[in-house]
Order: C-alpha cells, then structure tokens, then sequence
C-alpha cells in the first residue's frame, strides 16, 4: 500500500524513522561503535561475563532500589517497622527486599570475580590503565554505596556497624572526632545520621555509579578489550582493516553474555527463593532485632564484602595505624598497573613468581575475609597478622619479581 504521496508504508516507516533520527542524533553511528561493530577478541572465557553480569547486578539495585523506596520510611522511628511492612504486607515486597539484599551480596561476588580476572589476565597493563582506575573508584564508590544502604533497615547491626565504622574516623590526629560528628551529622547514630545516609544511598551514589560505569566502557572501547591471552588482536588485520582474531560483540557476545545471564540469574533465583539470608551472611541475625543505641551486640562484624579489610584493620594493634593499612589495602590495587613490570600480561605466560604470588594473594584475601567474621582472639588475631602481611607482600613482590620474570615466548594470534 502506499501513502497519498507515493512514500512506501509499513516497514519503510521504521527505517524512515531511523534516518529521520540518524539526521539528529548519532544513534546508528553509537550502536556500530560500541556494538555492532566493536570488535572483540575471540577467545574470551568464563571470566570475561562477570563485567555484563556486573551490569545486570546494578541494573537489579537500581529497579529493586526504587521499589523498595516507594514504601520505606528513611526516620530511626519508622525505618524498622517499615521494612517489616514491605517484607510481610507489601504484594511483592519480601521478593523485592530480597533481591536487593541479596543483589548486594552478588553484586560482590560479581566484581570480586572481576577484579580476579583482570589480575590473572593483566588487563591493568597499559594501555588499559585508566580502565583500572575507573573500576577502582567504582569499587571505592560501591563500597560506601553497600555500607549507607546497610544503615537504612535500622537493626541492631545496621546501628552498630555504623557506629565502629564512623568511630574509625575518629582515630585521625587533630581532626577525627570532628570529622565523625561531621559524618554522623550528631554526636551519635541518629536520625540525622539515617537521613543523609538515605539521601546518599539513594540519589548520589546511585548516579555516580552510572557516570562511572559509563566512563568504564568509554575507556574500554577506546583501546578495547584484553582477552585471556594478553596479545594484542589489532596487530593483525585482514583486508577490510578489521582484527583477524575480533569478532562483533553483536550479534556473537550479545548472545554469549545471555547465556551467561540466564546462568546467573538461575542461582540467583534459587539463593533469593531458598537461601536469601545466605546463613547469615548476607543479612545478619542481629539485624532482624530494631536498633538499641543502649544494648551493644555481642560480636560485631561487617557484611562478609567487607571482612577482609575489617581484618586488616583488627590485626594492627594501633587503632591509627589500622585505619591507615586498610586504607593501604585499597589503595595499593589502584597502583597496580605501575606496579606490575612485566612486559606479559596474560598468567598463562607469565613466570612462576607471578602465579605463585596471585595464589598467596587469593588465599590471603579468603583467609582475611573469613578472619573478619570471627571474634578476635589472640591466635586469630595472629593469623591475621600473617595473612595481612602476606597480602602486602603481593604489591611488594609483584614490583621486585616482575622485570626479571621468566616468561614464556607469546603467540602471534589468539589460541
Ligand atoms: C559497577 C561496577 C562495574 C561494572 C558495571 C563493570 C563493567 C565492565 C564491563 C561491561 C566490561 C567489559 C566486559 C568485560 O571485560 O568483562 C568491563 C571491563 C573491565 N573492567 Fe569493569 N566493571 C565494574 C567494576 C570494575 C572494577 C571494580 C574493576 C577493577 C578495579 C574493573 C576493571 C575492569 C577491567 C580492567 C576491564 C577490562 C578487562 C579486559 O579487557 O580484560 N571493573 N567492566
């Protein structure tokens, strides 16, 4: 059929519709650059669906988030009982909760998986540095995200959590204990503190999550990405310009990183419906009783996230000195990339002091974390001491060790 002026109906309108588009905003030309024709190395592994499901995980928040919001009340009067509203009354509520707080818990999981992949495979190597650096601050940035949301449901260790973390400010010479009335916006834990932490967990962070993920890719796609062999695709081009060793994300890894979300969102579902409490480690026991700024818990630790740092700054006798190696942990990651020397990025070319020191820095980072959940006593506290210095030891030897590792020849194309 045609219309009155002869133009073509029907399908042709879309395509009419996209170029009435493309004439005033660069859709097609963003979709081919980052998409359709981004070309990505071929041989990407398992790891490499942790930074979609990344996506996915943060998206979930978001969603999940905003429902929640729309039946919380952000007052210490009312916080309590209002999540007891949303998880017994609210149609949903209990699965929305859920999916929050157990999407917190995953969101972990995921970045930790991330972060490990790019360690393994050097993706901190020039020319991806700033790539690194941005999901540095991410990770920075997500963990105030965690903490501040962890305030809101107003439970014992929700209050108290809080109160050991903020206090930790108080330890800096001089400034500490007006800087944690600053931060508390009290002398204490109160509503005011509950407030701000609302606004920030809501609003604030949020969006400078996204800004950051966005900056994330646009770093990425710039120099794109690095693959599990660590050689450079674009070395090798066929006739059209084009990597011999890349394929286009669309339709190949869309359909790949699917896949990998269905996995995903299968043990999601089955840790939300049958174990959303994570036996205590995704939402703590003493968080089902309401805040009592007069009643201290008999143990308190943070959310597992958070443990391993929580037992670096156990281990240091020095209260000072504890904030500040916490402080080191993190920030060492962040110079990684000037830290590592070797010329190879990928483990599976690189010498044997390279896998031997991320083997001692995996199983001092596990170790810490389980150390973290535990009541200190003096032995634990001694492993934890060992196992804090060999996690520093990590970013020490990996700046000794990697100019003069042997390492074994690189292939010239993807395996
Ligand atoms: C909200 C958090 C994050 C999101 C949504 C995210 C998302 C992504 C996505 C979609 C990719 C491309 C796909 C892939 O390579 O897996 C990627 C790559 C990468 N991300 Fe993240 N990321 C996040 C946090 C982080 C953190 C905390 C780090 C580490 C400090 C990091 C380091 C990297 C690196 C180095 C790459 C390039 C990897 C390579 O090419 O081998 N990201 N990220």
């Amino acid at each position: 059929m045609s219309t009155p002026n002869n133009k073509p109906s029907g399908q042709d309108k879309g395509v009419d519709l996209l170029a009435w588009i493309d004439e005033r905003f660069p859709l097609t030309q963003v979709w081919n650059e980052h998409v359709a024709q981004y070309y990505a190395p071929k041989n990407f592994n398992f790891y490499y669906f942790f930074g979609a499901l990344a996506l996915l995980v943060l998206i979930n928040q978001l969603v999940t988030g905003i429902w929640l919001t729309m039946s919380y009340k952000p007052s210490a009067a009312d916080a309590f009982d209002s999540i007891e509203y949303i998880m017994r009354d609210v149609d949903w509520g209990w699965l929305i909760r859920y999916m929050h707080s157990t999407g917190a818990s995953a969101f972990f999981i995921v970045i930790y998986f991330h972060m490990f992949r790019g360690l393994m495979y050097g993706s901190y190597q020039k020319p991806r540095e700033l790539v690194w650096l941005i999901g540095m601050m991410l990770f920075l940035v997500l963990m105030a995200e965690a903490f501040m949301g962890y305030l809101l449901p107003w439970g014992q260790m929700s209050y108290w959590g809080a109160q050991v973390i903020i206090s930790l400010f108080g330890a800096v010479p001089f400034v500490g204990d007006q800087m944690a009335t600053w931060i508390r916006g009290d002398f204490v834990i109160s509503d005011a503190t509950l407030n701000r932490f609302f606004a920030l967990h809501v609003i604030a962070l949020p969006l400078v999550l996204v800004i950051l993920v966005y900056l994330h890719i646009v770093a990425l796609h710039k120099v794109g990405s690095n693959n599990p062999d660590g050689i450079d695709i674009k070395k090798h081009k066929n006739e059209l310009g084009l990597p011999k060793d890349g394929i286009p994300f669309h339709p190949y890894y869309s359909v790949k990183d699917m896949m990998g979300a269905a996995g995903f969102m299968f043990f999601f579902a089955l840790v939300i419906f049958y174990w959303p409490e994570g036996g205590g480690f995704f939402l703590e026991a003493p968080n089902f009783e309401p805040a009592n700024p007069m009643k201290t818990p008999e143990h308190i630790a943070p959310v597992w996230y958070f443990t391993p740092f929580y037992a670096i700054l156990r281990a240091v006798p020095d209260k000072l000195l504890g904030v500040m190696a916490m402080g080191m942990a993190i920030m060492f990651l962040f110079v990684l990339p000037w830290l590592d020397r070797c010329k190879v990025r990928s483990i599976r070319y690189r010498g044997w002091q390279f896998k031997a020191n991320l083997a001692m820095f995996v199983v001092s980072f596990v170790a810490l974390g389980y150390l973290g959940t535990q009541a200190p006593t003096a032995g634990l506290t001694m492993l934890a001491q060992v196992f804090t210095f060999t996690y520093f030891s990590y970013f020490v030897l990996m700046w000794l060790t990697s100019p003069m590792e042997k390492t074994k020849p690189l292939p010239e194309r993807v395996t």
